[in-house]
């Protein structure tokens, strides 16, 4: 079973996952956690280059290739192997983040990032695809009180770049409803966590 979560930045993801894996593995489920744009060293070294806030000039098209790149390796080296070993795997931001990051944010259209995508997964979609919603001003003003999380080159985009990566989450939601399940987000720490293993153990 391959899960990607997904949502803008601030919307408590990680964290909510991180209680929904340690709860898995209690039950004896075996879980690899892992993240993009990164995972692998090499996945690591290109994200290194995307979020650099040096790297201002760095083109869209350019910046969407590096992500789908980053996954390529990403999925050779750790996810397919995970799965072929009948692990779950859990992956924070995937596909989708390209699709509303670069197709939504950036306009360069979701089905010529998902054409891009496509060459770079062979098709590897997620068998769910949690989708933390919140709203971006909510979620910048959560980021900028957390010390501990390096500001990166996307979260310094304008508030209107983040409502049109939202914008192509929910629309992504409404294409995929096989696969997605919409969390509201702004909702307080412990109910998202308990939705977010009530939605995985259902699946399973
Ligand atoms: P990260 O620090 O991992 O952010 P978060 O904690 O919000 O997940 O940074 C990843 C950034 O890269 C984030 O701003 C979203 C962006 N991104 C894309 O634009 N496209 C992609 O395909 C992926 C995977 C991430």
């Amino acid at each position: 079973m391959f899960i990607t979560i997904e949502g803008p930045e601030g919307s408590g993801k990680t964290t909510a996952v991180k209680y929904a894996v340690s709860e898995l593995e209690k039950m004896g489920y075996q879980i690899v956690m892992t993240r993009e744009p990164g995972g692998t060293p090499i996945s690591e070294q290109i994200r290194d280059v995307i979020l650099s806030k040096e790297n201002t000039s760095m083109d869209a098209r350019t910046e969407a290739l590096l992500y789908a790149a980053s996954r390529r390796q990403h999925l050779v080296e750790k996810i397919w192997p995970a799965l072929k070993e009948g692990k779950i795997v859990i992956c924070d931001r995937y596909l989708d983040s390209s699709l509303a990051y670069q197709g939504g944010g950036r306009g360069l259209g979701v089905d010529n990032i998902l054409n891009v995508n496509s060459f770079a997964t062979e098709e590897t979609f997620p068998d769910l695809t949690l989708l933390f919603d919140i709203d971006p001003e909510i979620g910048m003003e959560r980021i900028a009180k957390n010390e501990n999380r390096e500001v990166n080159r996307l979260d310094l985009e304008e508030i209107d770049f983040h409502r049109k990566v939202r914008q192509t989450f929910l629309d992504l939601a409404k294409r995929y409803p096989e696969r997605y399940v919409v969390i509201d987000a702004s909702k307080d720490k412990e109910t998202v966590e308990k939705e977010v293993l009530d939605i995985i153990l259902k699946r399973l």
